[in-house]
């Protein structure tokens, strides 16, 4: 288990840490990393603002699983804006909710 929590940390900080580069299309390991500059800006977005409390697929945080979520940019920027959602994001635009939402998209 702990091999594997390990592992896992050592894959998601490859992911993160690839960030903060700003190159073109990066090869890990012969393999090209396909997402596109919308879902990275998304990723970007997601893990700044959301990540605390959200996961793509873990349940067992403090909000729900964001992947596939049924909202489309406007009615999400609405939402996130609303006192129905803790904390609110009015800061954020509906370009960038748009970003957020391609990244959870499956
Ligand atoms: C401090 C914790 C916290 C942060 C940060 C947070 N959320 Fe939430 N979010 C929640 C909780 C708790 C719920 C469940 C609210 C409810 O069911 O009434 C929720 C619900 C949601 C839902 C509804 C899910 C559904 O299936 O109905 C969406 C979408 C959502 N959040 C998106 C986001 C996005 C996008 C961000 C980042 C910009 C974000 N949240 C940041 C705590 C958080």
């Amino acid at each position: 288990m702990v091999v594997f929590i390990t592992i896992m940390m050592m894959l998601f900080s490859s992911v993160i840490f690839s960030e903060t580069a700003e190159e073109e299309p990066r090869f890990f390991c012969g393999t090209v990393d396909t997402i596109t500059e919308e879902q990275r800006a998304g990723r970007k977005l997601f893990n700044a603002n959301c990540a605390s409390c959200h996961k793509l697929d873990k349940d067992d945080m403090t909000g729900p699983a964001l992947r596939g979520v049924k909202f489309d940019s406007l009615s999400l920027h609405e939402y996130l804006s609303s006192k129905k959602h803790q904390p609110t994001f009015p800061q954020l635009s509906i370009e960038q909710i748009n970003e957020i939402l391609k990244y959870t998209k499956d």
